[in-house]
């Protein structure tokens, strides 16, 4: 039987709760599907760093670079520095593991979790490949005369050629093996943001390998409007890591909200970082009424990463079915107690394999 070792960070806010309920979700998919897992809890957060001011121990960042995969619930709380956390523990995996692609599927489950009007499943199902180891995020930036009436801050937004083409392979690759509409869409901003002509050009060059792929293009202004009119155009979209930061929350809202989008932090071949897509929301956490339905298909995401696509696949339907048959009645906050959505799952997991 294979063994995967797994990092879980449970994180800040409701990412402990969240946590709980996907690793429950992974434990009946181990026992129903015969698969072993190790399970490496890791306390790193704001929580932890306030009480002992440790954000990510080197040691224990070789002990996570040697698993097979890691699970993160949130990080963030508003009582510590801006970004220090999140460059501590959240950039520092995908930085320091060089997880190069934040995968974010963004797949309407039921129509009527879509505030969009008239809008199907069928009308709301891509996969935004958001680069996830450039741009304005590495970092790179200062300030001059701080503080005086002459102050100047810059910060310098990062782009290689090695990063972009294995982003944009990434997109070709990802559309050619889902065979949908088999189209990659590249968002960009190059007409303003001049420096993102190599997203164009790489975009072009990529493209050429990839007669049966369609192409299409949007600068990220207009695919924010695109997305909301006509989310059917787009099957596998491309985009840096800003834009992608910023796209997938809305696409998070098209899907049903931030309590259903999940996410993958990739370097295929090597260990990669799971999580839901939304924060730690502190002001619900520990009351039981947050939505563990991302945390949840991030473990199916996980699954499907390890190579154990039937039980992936398993948890997934088992989502969609709860919610298409209404017994999910909602993936916002308080729609269910967390804890019962995990028994849901669960339970479905169990009678679907028996059936
Ligand atoms: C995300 C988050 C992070 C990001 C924050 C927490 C730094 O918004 O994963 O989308 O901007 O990438
Ligand atoms: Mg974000």
């Amino acid at each position: 039987m294979t063994t995967y070792d797994i990092a879980s960070i449970a994180g800040d806010g409701i990412g402990p709760e969240v946590t709980r309920e996907a690793l429950r979700v992974l434990k009946a998919a181990s026992e129903v599907y015969g698969f072993d897992y190790k399970l490496n809890d890791f306390p790193f957060g704001s929580e932890h760093y306030l009480a002992t001011k440790e954000i990510f121990p080197d040691a224990a960042f070789e002990e996570v670079k040697g698993m097979n995969a890691i699970f993160l619930g949130a990080i963030g709380d508003p009582r510590l520095p801006v970004g220090l956390i999140e460059y501590g523990v959240i950039a520092r995996m995908r930085f320091d593991l060089d997880l190069y692609i934040n995968l974010r599927p963004i797949q309407l489950y039921d129509a009527r979790f879509c505030p969009l009007k008239d809008k199907t499943p069928e009308d709301v199902d891509m996969v935004i490949v958001r680069e996830n180891t450039e741009d304005a995020y590495t970092g790179m930036h200062g300030f001059a005369h701080k503080g005086q009436a002459s102050e100047v801050a810059t910060q310098t937004m990062v782009y290689t050629r090695f990063g972009v083409e294995r982003a944009v392979r990434y997109a070709f690759e990802l559309a050619r093996e889902r065979n949908k509409r088999k189209q990659v869409t590249l968002i960009d901003k190059a007409n303003a943001v001049r420096a993102q002509d190599i997203w164009t050009r790489v975009f072009a060059e990529v493209a050429a390998e990839y007669p049966d792929v369609k192409t299409d293009h949007a600068y990220i202004d207009a695919a924010c409007m695109w997305m909301i009119k006509n989310p059917e155009w787009f099957d596998v979209a491309v985009t840096p890591n800003l834009f992608g930061d910023i796209i997938t929350d809305l696409g998070a809202m098209v899907q049903g909200g931030m309590g259903i989008a999940a996410s993958g932090n990739l370097h295929p071949g090597q260990v990669s970082l799971f999580e839901p897509i939304h924060g730690s929301a502190p002001k619900h956490a520990g009351k039981n009424v947050a939505s563990p339905v991302a945390a949840i298909l991030a473990t199916s995401m996980m699954l499907d990463y390890l190579g154990e696509k039937t039980a992936s696949k398993a948890v997934e339907d088992s989502i969609r079915s709860l919610l298409t048959s209404g017994r999910i009645k909602g993936v916002g906050t308080g729609a269910h107690p967390t804890n019962e959505v995990g028994d849901m799952v669960v339970n479905e997991l169990r009678a679907t394999a028996t059936a």
